[in-house]
């Protein structure tokens, strides 16, 4: 998967990153709630000028790039950010499993803020016949 790269106009100026990339429906993982404890908001500075949400400064990304979109507030240059690609294989447990008509299924389902986790589980013989999980975007 490639990084998502979105501009945001000078037109935002003022409001944080990480609002704004929610609003736009930009999937990124923010486990923390923007409370900048997790890490996970980062995105890659690719142009413009961001401010440090408590003082208004200029937001100095690390040495590759990348800033908390959660302590970031929209400048009145506007900018474009990367942000980087959820990984995972997504939810699929279509192949590999057949069920005749006596068998008795189950499907457990963990839906983590982290983590979509899914299983097909047997209940006659109490095993997972399949799994899948992938980040919860
Ligand atoms: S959302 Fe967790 S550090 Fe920004």
């Amino acid at each position: 998967m490639m990084d998502t790269v979105i501009q945001i106009p000078k037109e935002f100026q003022g409001k944080g990153l990480y609002a704004v990339l929610l609003d736009q429906g930009i999937p990124f993982s923010a486990p923390c709630g923007g409370n900048g404890t997790c890490g996970k908001c980062r995105v890659r500075l690719l142009e413009g000028v961001l401010w440090e949400k408590n003082s208004g400064r200029p937001l100095v990304p690390d040495a590759q790039g990348y800033l908390l979109a959660c302590h970031a507030v929209v400048s009145d240059t506007g900018c474009t950010v990367a942000i980087p690609a959820l990984t995972g294989d997504g939810l699929t447990l279509s192949d590999g499993v057949s069920a005749d008509g006596g068998d008795r299924l189950g499907v457990a389902l963990d839906i983590g803020t982290t983590t979509l986790a899914v299983a097909l589980v047997d209940l006659d013989t109490e095993t997972v016949l399949k799994s899948a999980s992938c980040l919860n975007p």
